[in-house]
């Protein structure tokens, strides 16, 4: 099975960024981690990060042939992108979103996601660790 890694804007700036929030792991550690969880379990991942709204709306839209699910961290656009929501809902594939950060206990504008209703489910709070239980749910409900 393949799954596809979607990180959104900013996140590429993980490691130096608002440090005391998101912490001082990379985008590149933690897609090393992934790699590891993903070992032995015949997943191959792919990793795409980018600050650009059309672009990430591009490969939700062109996802499904060769993927079986998306883990979906969409960053600001969260809270912003009717496009990104759009997307999900065009695909067929089953899609996680995750975030480092607990958005609920943050500024009122970061609670509420445009884009959850759109996908199987949402991992909120648990810093690099979201993106493994994002990708143990998406593994879990591809195998179901
Ligand atoms: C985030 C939360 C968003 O509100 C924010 O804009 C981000 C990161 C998170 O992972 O906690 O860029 O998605």
């Amino acid at each position: 099975m393949k799954i596809l890694v979607i990180n959104g804007p900013n996140l590429n700036l993980l490691g130096q960024r608002e440090v005391d929030i998101y912490g001082e792991k990379t985008l590149k550690d933690i897609t090393k981690r992934m790699e590891e969880t993903a070992r032995g379990k015949n997943v191959g991942l792919s990793f795409f990060q980018s600050n650009h709204e059309g672009e990430i709306v591009d490969i939700i839209g062109k996802s499904e042939k060769e993927y079986d699910a998306i883990v979906i961290n969409p960053a600001a656009y969260t809270h912003t992108s009717v496009a990104i929501r759009d997307a999900i809902s065009s695909i067929r594939i089953p899609v996680v979103e995750v975030h480092m950060s607990n958005i609920y206990k943050r500024e009122e504008f970061r609670h509420k996601s445009i884009t959850a209703p759109s996908v199987e489910g949402q991992i909120s709070g648990f810093g690099e660790y979201s993106y493994i239980l994002g990708l143990l749910a998406a593994i879990n409900i591809i195998k179901k």
